[in-house]
């Protein structure tokens, strides 16, 4: 199963998290963590610039990289209508590496969660490496299934450019021995189904994600519950900041 944000799953996105929405406050915590800076940041799984746009117009030397050529489409009618230029790619993070680049590479809001397998995730890990700079921190959400209920159904409707587009989301599968949850998402206009998609987002235990990025070569970590927010005592998202050292 690949995940893929298709065309109405793009524009759901961007309707729903339009450039500047902050995710539990996770504008404020990247800004924090960003400014002032001197050198190139990467974002993987760019999106449609929710975070991207706003980090540009802080002056923050940025490049977004996305696999979805529907949400890099989005994103880059998102800077015209702001009069802003970026630079956009279009690629699976599995397959790229810029050597000794980025000062900093971030993965915010569960992107990393969507890479559909370990063998997976350790090759990105080790592109990240090698993108890095000497020295050059990796900061990673993600995100776990406190809310994952399986055979639990919500359904969406919304009022995009005239017209009504219903979105039925089924928790279909939680899976603890391998650690993944699969949801089947359905898209109807005019109650027709337009588009449909799995999306299989994958967990991992904070311990073990320490030592996925210890053994890769990462160094010098912390982890940050819920952006530092205490008042949320669900544990939802965890941020790793680590060191290419
Ligand atoms: C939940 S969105 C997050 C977008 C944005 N970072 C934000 O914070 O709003 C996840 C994004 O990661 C992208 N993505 C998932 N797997 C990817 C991969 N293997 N390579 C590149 N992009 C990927 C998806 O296409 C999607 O745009």
């Amino acid at each position: 199963m690949e995940n893929h944000y298709k065309q109405i799953s793009s524009l759901i996105y961007d309707f729903t998290k339009p450039p500047g929405t902050s995710i539990d406050g996770d504008l404020a915590f990247y800004k924090s963590q960003l400014l002032p800076i001197e050198g190139k940041v990467l974002e993987a799984g760019v999106g449609n610039g929710r975070l991207y746009i706003p980090l540009l117009k802080y002056k923050v030397d940025i490049v977004g990289i996305d696999k979805s050529q529907e949400m890099i489409n989005i994103c880059q009618k998102n800077l015209e209508k702001e009069n802003l230029l970026g630079k956009l790619i279009c690629q699976d993070l599995e397959n790229y590496i810029e050597l000794n680049t980025y000062e900093y590479i971030i993965v915010p809001n569960a992107s990393f969660n969507l890479l559909e397998s370990r063998n997976k995730a350790i090759k990105v890990l080790k592109n990240f490496y090698q993108s890095l700079k000497e020295k050059g921190t990796l900061i990673i959400d993600l995100i776990m299934p406190i809310e994952f209920k399986a055979g639990s159904n919500h359904e969406f409707s919304h009022n995009i450019n005239g017209q009504k587009i219903v979105v039925k989301n089924l928790s279909k599968e939680i899976n603890w021995i391998e650690q993944y949850t699969v949801n089947q998402i359905e898209y109807y206009i005019n109650e027709q189904l337009k588009e449909s998609q799995e999306f299989k987002l994958s967990w991992y235990g904070c311990e073990e994600f320490c030592n996925i990025l210890n053994s890769v070569g990462f160094n010098d970590g912390v982890f940050i519950v819920n952006y530092g927010n205490k008042t949320n005592l669900n544990v939802k998202t965890i941020t790793f900041i680590f060191k290419k050292y």
